[in-house]
């Protein structure tokens, strides 16, 4: 910009050997300085309006690019500020421990932290609650042991939304020492929504650093648009 003003403003004399306008080519140099601000045929005017609209172009190109950038940087912001993730094991005890047998169903409380990304899930009381509304997933795997095969293992769990059950899993049997299942879903919940696993009454399950029980969930995808019912 500055360089094309310079270039009108150069006197005759540097002006070079020829005009340009380029529908001219007899007007004298000193004329040509002058119709350079007079006339709107003048090259050097043209090129400066030329100039000046690529400019307002690059100016408006980089205003919609900087919304752009604004844009996603608050879109990745907002997914991070979402990021909820956690899993966890049953405890990480050295000598197998086991949780119940209960008289009444009980939240399984998962003591030992791999990840609570986003702090949904809570260590004191077992339940995740969901920070916002989305399409979530989780599994849970429950393992149980018998010291003795006459011994009848109960390997049960519940996966509960809101106090309801999802889905529910068991393994009753006094065929063997050992037993495991597993529960996998993927539901909708709403903001606040509590997910926690049930130890239905006369389950045990058991474990030790080799954490055989876990409980894992994560936010697939935040979606504020949709009202989920209850599963
Ligand atoms: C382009 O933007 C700059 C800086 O914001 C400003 O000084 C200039 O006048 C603008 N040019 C046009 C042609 O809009
Ligand atoms: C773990 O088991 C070993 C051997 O069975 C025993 O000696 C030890 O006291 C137990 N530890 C605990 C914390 O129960
Ligand atoms: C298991 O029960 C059977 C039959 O009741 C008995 O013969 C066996 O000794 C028992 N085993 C153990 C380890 O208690
Ligand atoms: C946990 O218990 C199982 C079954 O008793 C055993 O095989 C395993 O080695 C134990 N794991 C650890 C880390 O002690």
């Amino acid at each position: 910009m500055r360089a094309i003003i310079l270039l009108c403003l150069l006197p005759a004399a540097v002006w070079g050997m020829f005009s340009w306008d380029p529908k001219d080519h007899t007007t004298p140099r000193a004329d040509h300085y002058l119709k350079c601000y007079d006339q709107e045929s003048c090259g050097c005017c043209l090129m400066e309006r030329q100039m000046n609209r690529m400019e307002m172009y690059f100016n408006k190109s980089v205003y919609h690019m900087h919304e752009l950038l604004m844009k996603s940087k608050t879109a990745l912001m907002n997914m991070r500020a979402s990021r909820s993730a956690f899993s966890v094991a049953l405890n990480n005890a050295n000598n197998m421990t086991c949780f119940g047998p209960f008289a009444e169903n009980m939240v399984i409380i998962y003591e030992h932290v791999f990840l609570n990304l986003g702090g949904g899930y809570n260590v004191n009381t077992g339940i995740y609650t969901a920070p916002r509304s989305g399409f979530y997933s989780f599994a849970v795997t429950v393992y149980s042991k018998v010291s003795d095969v006459n011994q009848t293992i109960a390997v049960c769990a519940s996966l509960q939304k809101n106090g309801m059950v999802v889905s529910g899993s068991t393994e009753k049997n006094n065929e063997d020492q050992e037993d495991s299942t597993t529960i996998v879903v993927g539901i909708g919940l709403n903001a606040g929504d509590e997910v926690a696993v049930i130890l239905p009454a006369g389950c045990f399950i058991c474990d030790n650093k080799s954490h055989y029980n876990t409980f894992t969930g994560f936010l697939l995808y935040a979606d504020d648009h949709t009202h989920y019912t209850t599963a």
